[in-house]
């Protein structure tokens, strides 16, 4: 039985369907802390801060694997970073401890290419290099990833971790990050509306699309034990472009699409992550290989956005 906790957000709400898929509705269990706008199928309300709640949740539904989604993202945690430190390490260690004291067969656990640092190599970031986040959100992945490898070496927990880059999905909206500006986009192209960018045309990020990220995600939990020789967490990559070139492709389909750039606070963020990922771990260990790079993403992004606002007229108060 699988618990999903922070389901609603803009990854769980895809991850949770594909695992039900994968598993079968009955065997997936939904939870956040708030109620999700469209309920399907099994759903618990969970503060993952409250290791109670976790624990009656796991007896409950006979839990036997978690994907601990829920977090505060790198932008939004500069807002207010203690409180960002509380949920993001607080709730992983919950889930460690009731992990471990329950005998899970396994958990997952998404870090993030904020735990590099303006320190680290640029470009083809090795999987093993200097890191000095710059974010509380950056220091609260880094620490995760050093505390999942803990918990496997010490008390044999199985629990697996990747680095997403900036991920894109129709499906969903991001809940604030530095990289929500490349989903953001289609949204305003698509409703021919211009779009000001927080980020300046030049700046380069590794990035990823939904069903990529998706497929990682279960690549990497169905891989046999014996093949996952990194308990901290794998680099994975996707694609890599600029606001500039995400433009580009763009108006490839929408010629007149106009975007402006206005950098905020998150382009500092942005400056200090990295360009491109080294995935070579991944790919020999469970071998992962991305299937989209900008241009086939592009086109499915676009695809899937004429649909949804076609069909769903609330989906243009977005
Ligand atoms: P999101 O912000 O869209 O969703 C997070 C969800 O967690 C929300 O539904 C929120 O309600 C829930 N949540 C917040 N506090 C909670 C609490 N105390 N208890 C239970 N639930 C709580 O995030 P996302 O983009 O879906 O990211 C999912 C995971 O993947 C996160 O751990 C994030 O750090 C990681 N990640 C995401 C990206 C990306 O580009 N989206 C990139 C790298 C890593
Ligand atoms: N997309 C995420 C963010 O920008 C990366 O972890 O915060």
């Amino acid at each position: 039985m699988v618990l999903v906790i922070g389901a609603n957000g803009q990854i769980g709400s895809v991850l949770t369907k594909a695992l039900k898929n994968r598993y079968g509705a009955g065997q997936v269990i939904a939870s956040d802390i708030r109620v999700p706008q469209q309920l399907e199928g099994r759903f618990v309300i969970l503060d993952i801060t409250k290791r109670n709640r976790l624990e009656e949740v796991v007896d409950r539904f006979g839990i036997t694997q978690i994907y601990h989604l829920a977090a505060i993202l790198s932008a939004k945690g500069e807002t207010n970073p203690i409180h960002s430190w509380d949920i993001n390490m607080k709730g992983l260690l919950n889930v460690l401890e009731v992990a471990r004291l329950h005998q899970l067969e396994k958990v997952f656990f998404p870090s993030s290419i904020a735990v590099f640092g303006t320190n680290t190599p640029k470009e083809l970031t090795p999987q093993f290099t200097l890191m000095n986040p710059s974010t509380v959100y950056g220091i609260s992945k880094l620490a995760g990833e050093q505390w999942c490898q803990y918990y496997f070496e010490k008390y044999g927990l199985d629990v697996r971790s990747v680095r997403y880059p900036g991920v894109i999905g129709h499906q969903s909206l991001p809940g604030g990050g530095t990289t929500d500006y490349a989903v953001e986009i289609f949204h305003a192209a698509v409703q021919q509306k211009t779009y000001t960018c927080f980020l300046k045309e030049d700046t380069m990020l590794p990035m990823m699309y939904m069903h990529d990220a998706v497929q990682a995600t279960i690549s990497i939990m169905d891989a046999p034990k014996s093949s996952i020789s990194i308990r901290s967490s794998y680099n994975i990559a996707g694609m890599s472009f600029t606001p500039i070139q995400l433009t580009q492709a763009i108006q490839h389909h929408f010629p007149n699409f106009k975007v402006n750039f206005k950098p905020d606070f998150r382009q500092k963020i942005a400056d200090s992550w990295t360009n491109s990922i080294d995935d070579h771990y991944a790919r020999n260990d469970w071998a992962w290989k991305a299937e989209y790079d900008l241009k086939k993403m592009t086109e499915e992004m676009i695809h899937h956005l004429k649909i949804n606002y076609f069909n769903n007229p609330k989906f243009l108060k977005i």
